[in-house]
């Protein structure tokens, strides 16, 4: 685990409030929280901490640096309101708004994300890879899921550590991808074509819309804002093209860097319990929901934290 010293690596970061906030000495041991390597690749449980009570200062830049270390943090036994967990979100940066997915009544900074018992194995919301609204020009930095109610076994969820999916590539790859422009869109996702397939996930509403054939260009590799790490930014969800390749062309590139990207030694699986809270930074993780279990409900309620538009070398 690096204490570093985190650093504004991108000229005109200062004007983004998520971005100063997580540095702490070199050397620093934490103090406010225990913070246990959970995977290989990523991953990290924190105790030591009631996410329900005003947190100070110092207890906010270390959860942050433990999320830049580890990428994905867990929290076990938290029981947060819909208010608690959007105060919680608030502490590492504003709210981002979500497009498509309908808010909870009353609350409208949280998403349900939830599965019926009459919903079959196959495919959810969230169960193909994908970093969080990569379409946006601004992605969401991080994302917060606090599970209220979840099966016996299964639905977990997986994160895979994009540093390790770009430095595991070749030299010559990776200076060749360094270079490139990915093309995102959410039209796999929340285009009118997708409209029927939301309507089968009976626990949430989704209003598609041809916005959602809209594109944009991020680069494929991005330099974390805040680490100056790169890590691969490309995902099977969103990203459907590359700038000035032909599609058949990018297709066989962007399919290899799926395949690659997500290998099980790049990732961590979560098993849920109620009561936990997974914190998780999307600029440098993909992630997928296990779509691998019906007949039991599953309800997390999710928030999401302001990001920066992605950036290349
Ligand atoms: C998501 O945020 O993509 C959903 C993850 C999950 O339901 O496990």
């Amino acid at each position: 685990m690096t204490n570093a010293h985190t650093t504004n690596v991108h000229a005109g970061a200062e004007s983004n409030p998520l971005i100063p906030i997580p540095a702490v000495a070199e050397g620093h041991a934490y103090q406010h929280i225990v913070v246990e390597q959970y995977a290989g690749a990523c991953g990290a449980i924190i105790s030591g901490i009631d996410l329900a009570q005003p947190l100070p200062d110092v207890a906010v830049a270390e959860i942050r640096r433990a999320i830049l270390d580890h990428l994905v943090v867990f929290f076990r036994d938290q029981s947060l309101s819909p208010e608690q967990q959007v105060e919680f979100s608030h502490r590492f940066g504003p709210y981002n708004h979500v497009p498509f997915i309908e808010p909870v009544a009353g609350h409208p900074e949280v998403i349900a994300v939830a599965r019926e018992p009459q919903e079959t194995q196959g495919f959810a919301f969230g169960s193909l890879w994908h970093s969080d609204f990569s379409f946006l020009p601004e992605p969401p930095m991080g994302s917060i899921l606090h599970a209220i109610e979840v099966p016996p076994y299964g639905a977990d969820t997986l994160w895979s550590n994009q540093y390790l999916a770009f430095s595991t590539l070749s030299p010559g790859l990776q200076q060749t991808l360094r270079t490139l422009r990915g093309i995102h869109s959410a039209t796999n996702a929340y285009s009118k074509k997708m409209q029927g397939i939301h309507d089968s996930f009976a626990g949430m509403r989704v209003q598609t819309s041809d916005t959602a054939n809209e594109v944009i260009e991020h680069p494929l590799v991005r330099i974390h804002a805040e680490t100056g790490r790169p890590a691969l930014y490309a995902d099977q969800q969103y990203t459907i093209g590359i700038a000035g390749w032909a599609n058949h062309e990018a297709k066989q590139l962007l399919d290899y860097l799926y395949q690659h990207s997500v290998q099980p030694a790049f990732t961590c699986r979560w098993q849920w319990k109620v009561g936990d809270v997974a914190f998780w930074d999307n600029r440098c993780l993909q992630h997928m929901a296990m779509a691998d279990v019906s007949g039991h409900r599953r309800l997390l309620h999710r928030t999401t934290v302001a990001g920066e538009r992605p950036l290349g070398s």
